[in-house]
């Protein structure tokens, strides 16, 4: 089957690889329809999520029908139409049972203290296959697929595969409550969907914050009041628009590829010792890194976003932090954050805790995630997709990945 493959910091290949099997009675083997591209594969391109094992399957969204079900899978049938979650979890472990799936104590096979599994990632969450492929093994399919009901899309699920519940889970880690005022740090995928989870879950007023003017247009297009972080000082024009408090929640969409501001006010306050502050934390959370002209380009501040979360949010109040920082990234303005009273959360959606409510929720009309899919690409044009997503083109937020129909 084909497949996009990791090659090393900087390669990436669709190429012909053997097709999965089962290989324990809970697998299920899933044809993929329609796969995606997020923003955490692009941190394992830059190097900026290190430790991948070389020819491992990129991806972890995918929406397709079951190939064929291991006899421990009593609750899916070849021919079913099924979403995948992101990550994995076993179903039957005190985390799985207690909602927390992404720190399952048995999928990861490094071990029960390992942390999260989920498809496509580095070595650390246990080296799984991803799912930008034809065909995907799914292990313990019993938890790890969801029915997709009848009246919800490809498209529709597929965003409810990683960005949808992670966006949520963001905004539930925020504490996101009636009338709050919510400030959403980086406008892609998953930011444009905080926008919409925080409305959901009781949001007031939605800040939005991002540097690209087409994906800032996008929030404003869900009535979010954009600020452009290259033209104003995100946390004096938030603190000003709020009356000098600040938002109540901020919900962190960035992660370790965060950028400086290039230019305007926020630009002049940027420091010759943050400048090298960030060096030493890019030096630490990418070892290794493939930059080639403006491809495969690291955020030149890691800590940027984190910064502004702490400095913008009102005493007392919540940062839920969702974009993805690598083990051994290490700064974070505890000082700060521990004197104006703040609760900072953070951490890998637990995917299908979130995924059948999701899907219920679009079933019956009260959400559609897939005003942010401004891009249908094919399998063969995956590199071409990925590099034009990488560069943050004009109009590309998110990217599907049509695999077979
Ligand atoms: N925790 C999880 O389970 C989980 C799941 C999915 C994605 N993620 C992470 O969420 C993050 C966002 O994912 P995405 O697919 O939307 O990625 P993306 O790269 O498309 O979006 C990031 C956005 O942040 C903006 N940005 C850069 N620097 C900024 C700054 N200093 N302030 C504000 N905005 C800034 C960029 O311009 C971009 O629009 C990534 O880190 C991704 O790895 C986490
Ligand atoms: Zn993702
Ligand atoms: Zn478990």
């Amino acid at each position: 089957m084909k497949a996009v493959v990791w090659q090393d910091v900087g390669k990436i290949a669709l190429e012909e690889v053997p097709d999965p099997g089962i290989r324990d009675p809970q697998d299920a083997i899933v044809r993929i329809t329609s796969s995606a591209i997020c923003g955490t594969d692009l941190h394992f391109v830059r190097g900026t999520m290190p430790g991948m094992r070389r020819g491992t399957i990129l991806g972890h969204e995918a929406v397709g029908v079951v190939e064929e079900a291991g006899p421990g899978v009593r609750n899916f049938v070849a021919g079913d139409r099924v979403v995948i979650p992101s990550t994995i979890g076993c179903g039957r472990c005190v985390y799985c049972r207690a909602g927390y799936y992404a720190q399952c104590d048995v999928a990861n096979p490094n071990g029960p203290g390992a942390g999260s599994s989920f498809y496509g990632g580095p070595e650390a969450t246990g080296s799984f296959d991803g799912l930008q492929a034809e065909y995907a093994r799914v292990p313990y399919a019993h938890t790890n697929l969801v029915a997709i009901p009848p009246g919800v899309t490809d498209e529709q699920a597929l965003m409810v595969s990683d960005i949808l519940p992670t966006a949520w889970f963001g905004a539930r880690l925020a504490e996101v409550g009636l009338g709050d005022t919510v400030a959403v740090l980086g406008a892609g995928p998953v930011g444009q969907l905080a926008v919409l989870s925080a409305r959901i879950q009781g949001a007031g007023r939605v800040f939005v914050v991002d540097g690209h003017a087409d994906r800032l247009e996008t929030a404003r297009l869900q009535n979010a009041e954009i600020i452009d972080f290259n033209a104003e000082d995100p946390v004096e024009t938030v603190k000003e628009f709020t009356g000098g408090a600040g938002p109540d929640r901020v919900i962190d969409a960035v992660g370790v590829d965060a950028e400086s501001p290039a230019g305007g006010p926020a630009a002049e306050g940027v420091t010759g010792q943050d400048r090298r502050e960030w060096e030493r934390e890019r030096a630490q959370a990418a070892p290794k890194t493939a930059q080639d002209g403006s491809r495969w380009r690291q955020g030149d501040a890691p800590g940027q976003a984190l910064r502004w979360a702490v400095d913008m949010v009102a005493k007392a109040g919540t940062i839920g932090i969702v974009g993805v920082y690598p083990p051994q990234y290490t700064s974070f303005p505890l000082g700060a954050a521990m004197n104006r009273n703040l609760t900072v959360k953070a951490g890998n959606c637990n995917h299908r805790r979130y995924v059948p409510g999701l899907l219920s929720r679009i079933a019956k009309g009260g959400a559609d995630p897939t005003t942010i899919l401004t891009q249908q690409e094919t399998l063969p044009s995956v590199i071409d997709a990925y590099e034009a997503f990488d560069r943050r083109e004009p109009g590309w937020t998110k990217v599907a990945l049509e695999v077979s129909g």
